[in-house]
C-alpha cells in the first residue's frame, strides 16, 4: 500500500526521500512523488509506474535542489494509476502526501467546488489539500486542526506548507506513522524500514497527535494545541534482514528463512518441555475458561488460523470460528465477554483485521493478537500479544510469516489443551518436543525444491488449476492455491476434496492439473479415492504427501514426498513444497515474484 516519507535536515534532500521510499518499495505501488522546498517555492515532481521512472524524470526534467521535503508511492484507490493522480497534491501554499482513504472527500470536494476551488485529480487526497489550504490562516496547526474535524476515514498525511520552509507537519488516523529522529535531521516515515538507513530513533505517531518537525527537534501537540511529551523508541530490526542476501527474489530467502523463523518464535515460549506463553500475558487459567474462540484475519494469514481452529478444536476440544476480517466486522457476530478473539497479522496493519479487533473490544471480549511487527496498531491495541519473529517479511506473497503464525497457534493449542485437561503433561510435552523438531525438519523438505521446479514447468502453461485436500490438508490446499494465483497469475481454487463430486469436477479435464494435499493419514484413502476421480476425467495429478508412502500404479502422475511427523503437525512442512511450486512456477513464466500486480503487502484500506 502506500508509502510516506518525508525529511528536513542538511543532506539532499531528493536523494533522501528517493532512497526512503525504496525501502517502501515491498509494499506495492504504482506511482510515486517528491515535493521538496526549493528556493522558498514547492517544487513537485511524480511519476507514474516504478520508482525508477521518477528518478529518471527527475534526471531529464528537474531534480529539486532542498532540505525539507515530502515524498509518497501511491497504490491507487481513488482513480487509476497516473502521474496527475499521484501524490503530493496541494496549492501554491500546501502540500500533502496522504495513506488512507478519506470516506466523506466527495462532501468536501462539493463544498470546495462551492468556494471556488478547482480539481486536477480524482483522488480523495487532493481534497484534504484543498481543505487545508481553505483554512490556512498562517497557522499550519490551526488549519490542521479545522481540518481533522472535517474528514472522516483513515489518514496519515505528511504536509508542508509554502510559508515554512523547514518544517513538516504529520498527523494519522487508522494509518500509521513515524518520526525518525537523527543528528541535526529529522524524518517521518510510514513504516521503520525506509529509515534505518539514517536512524534507529523514533517517536510513534498516536491518533490525532499533530507533529512538527523541524530540523533540530519535533513538537507534538494534541487537537487542543496543547503540548505532548513523548518518549523515542529505538528500532531493533535487522538491516540485512531486509536485503536478499544472495538470493535472486525476497521471496526464496523468506521461505528458507523459516526454520530460523519457527526456531526463533517457538525456543522462548518452551519452558521445561512445556508452552509458556505467560510473558505474552496468557495463562493456563485464562485459557481454560474461555466460552469459545474466534479467529479473525485475512488472507494467508487467515490460514494459519484455519489451521488453528483444526488444531485447537482436535486438541483441546474447544469450539473454534475462523472469520475473515472483511465479513466478520459486518455480519454482527455473537461473540461474548467470555470468549477470546484471537487477530492474526504480520503487519499489524491490515485495515479489516483491526477494525475486527475494535468489533471484538465493543462486545467485551479480550483480543489477542499474532503479529510479526512489533509496535504495529494491533499490536498496540490487543489485550495480550505474541510476536511472532519471523524478522521483515519483504515479499508480497507471505510464507515465512505463515509458518510462524501456524507455530504460535500449535502452542496455543496445546497450551489450552493441557489447561483444559484434554491432554496429559506427558502428552503435551511430546506435542511440544515435535513441534521443536520442525525447524530441522522444514530444512529438510527443502530438498523437494528440484521435484517442485520441475512441476513448476508442467504448470506454466496451465490456464487454471484445482487444490484439494481434507481436514488440515484442506487449509493447506486453501494456502497453496492462493499463493500460486496471487503471483503466477494463473487461476485457481482450492476445495475440500469431498465436495468435488457437488459440482466442480464437470470442470476437471486433461487442461485441469490438479494438486492434492494428502499428508493426514486417517483421510488418506479418501483422497486416494478422489484423486483416482480426477485423474480417470483425465487430469495431470500431482500429490503432496508424506514420505514412503506407497499408491497404486497410475494415478499420480508426480509425488512430492515431505517428512513424516504426527499428522497435526504436518502442516508445517507440507506448507514447503507448496510455496515453492508458486515461486517456481512465476519464476518460469518471468513475472514479478516479489511484487505482484495490483497487490500490496499491507492491506491498510477497506
Ligand atoms: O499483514 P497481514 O498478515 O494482516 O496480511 C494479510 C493478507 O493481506 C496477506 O496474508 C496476503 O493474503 C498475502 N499477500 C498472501 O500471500
Amino acid at each position: 500500500m502506500c508509502g510516506i516519507v518525508g525529511y528536513v535536515g542538511e543532506r539532499d534532500c531528493t536523494e533522501v526521500l528517493l532512497n526512503a521510499l525504496s525501502k517502501l518499495e515491498y509494499r506495492g505501488y504504482d506511482s510515486a512523488g517528491i515535493a521538496v522546498f526549493e528556493e522558498g517555492k514547492i517544487s513537485v515532481q511524480k511519476a507514474k509506474g516504478e520508482l525508477k521512472n521518477l528518478r529518471n524524470k527527475l534526471e531529464e526534467d528537474h531534480k529539486p535542489e532542498g532540505h525539507c521535503g515530502i515524498g509518497h508511492t501511491r497504490w491507487a484507490t481513488h482513480g487509476e494509476p497516473s502521474d496527475i493522480n499521484s501524490h503530493p497534491h496541494g496549492s501554491k501554499r500546501v502540500s500533502i502526501v496522504h495513506n488512507g482513504i478519506i470516506e466523506n472527500y466527495k462532501d468536501i470536494k462539493k463544498f470546495l467546488i462551492g468556494k471556488g476551488y478547482s480539481f486536477v485529480s480524482e483522488t480523495d487526497t487532493e481534497t484534504v489539500a484543498k481543505l487545508l489550504d481553505y483554512y490556512y490562516n498562517g497557522d499550519p496547526v490551526d488549519a490542521i486542526i479545522k481540518t481533522l474535524s472535517d474528514i472522516r476515514g483513515a489518514y496519515a498525511l505528511g504536509i508542508i506548507f509554502k510559508d515554512f520552509p523547514n518544517k513538516i507537519f504529520a498527523v494519522r488516523k487508522d494509518s500509521p506513522l513515524i518520526i525518525g529522529v537523527g543528528d541535526e535531521e529529522n524524518f517521518i516515515a510510514s513504516d521503520v524500514p525506509a529509515i534505518l538507513q539514517y536512524t534507529r530513533k523514533y517517536y510513534l505517531l498516536e491518533e490525532n497527535e499533530i507533529a512538527t518537525i523541524m530540523e533540530d527537534r519535533v513538537e507534538f501537540c494534541d487537537i487542543h494545541k496543547q503540548e505532548i511529551i513523548k518518549e523515542v523508541n529505538i528500532s531493533d530490526l535487522d538491516m540485512d534482514a531486509a536485503e536478499k542476501g544472495g538470493y535472486e527474489h525476497f521471496m526464496l530467502k523468506e521461505i528458507h528463512e523459516q526454520p530460523t523463523a519457527v526456531k526463533t518464535t517457538i525456543a522462548p515460549r518452551i519452558v521445561e518441555g512445556m508452552p509458556n506463553l505467560s510473558e505474552c500475558g496468557i495463562t493456563e487459567e485464562t485459557l481454560k475458561n474461555y466460552r469459545k474462540v474466534f479467529i479473525v484475519a485475512c488472507g494467508t494469514a487467515m490460514h494459519a488460523g484455519m489451521v488453528g481452529k483444526y488444531v485447537i478444536e482436535r486438541l483441546a476440544r474447544c469450539e473454534v470460528t475462523v472469520d475473515i476480517a472483511s465479513e466478520f466486522r459486518y455480519r454482527n457476530p455473537i461473540v461474548t465477554p467470555q470468549d477470546l478473539v484471537i487477530v492474526v497479522s504480520q503487519s499489524g496493519e491490515t485495515a479489516d483485521t483491526k477494525a475486527a479487533l475494535h468489533l471484538a473490544h465493543e462486545k467485551g471480549a479480550k483480543v489477542l493478537a499474532i503479529v510479526n511487527v512489533k509496535g504495529s496498531s494491533i499490536a498496540r491495541e490487543a489485550d495480550m500479544v505474541i510476536y511472532t519473529h519471523a524478522g521483515p517479511e519483504i515479499s508480497v506473497a507471505s510464507t515465512k510469516a505463515f509458518s510462524v503464525q501456524m507455530a504460535v497457534m500449535y502452542l496455543l493449542a496445546f497450551e489450552m489443551a493441557y489447561a483444559k485437561g484434554e491432554i496429559s503433561k506427558e502428552r503435551c510435552m511430546e506435542l511440544t518436543k515435535k513441534l521443536s523438531d520442525i525447524p530441522e525438519l522444514i530444512e529438510k523438505t527443502m530438498e523437494c525444491a528440484d521435484k517442485c521446479q520441475y512441476v513448476a514447468s508442467k504448470l506454466i502453461t496451465a490456464s487454471s488449476l484445482l487444490y484439494i485436500g481434507r481436514g488440515l490438508d484442506y487449509t493447506l490446499s486453501m494456502e497453496g492455491s492462493l499463493k500460486l494465483k496471487e503471483i503466477s497469475y494463473i487461476h485457481s481454487e482450492s476445495y475440500a476434496a469431498g465436495e468435488l463430486k457437488h459440482g466442480t469436477i464437470s470442470l476437471v479435464t486433461d487442461e485441469m492439473p490438479v494438486i492434492s494435499v494428502a499428508t493426514q493419514e486417517d483421510l488418506l484413502e479418501k483422497m486416494v479415492s478422489n484423486i483416482e476421480e480426477v485423474k480417470s476425467r483425465g487430469a495431470y495429478t500431482i500429490t503432496v504427501c508424506k514420505e514412503n508412502m506407497e499408491f497404486s500404479e497410475g494415478i499420480m502422475d508426480e509425488i512430492i514426498e515431505v517428512p513424516a511427523v504426527e499428522d497435526v503437525l504436518m502442516p508445517m512442512v507440507t506448507v514447503v513444497p507448496l510455496q515453492l511450486i508458486a515461486y517456481y512456477t512465476t519464476v518460469l513464466k518471468g513475472l514479478n515474484v516479489d511484487k505482484p500486480r495490483n497487490l500490496a503487502k499491507s492491506v491498510t484500506v477497506e
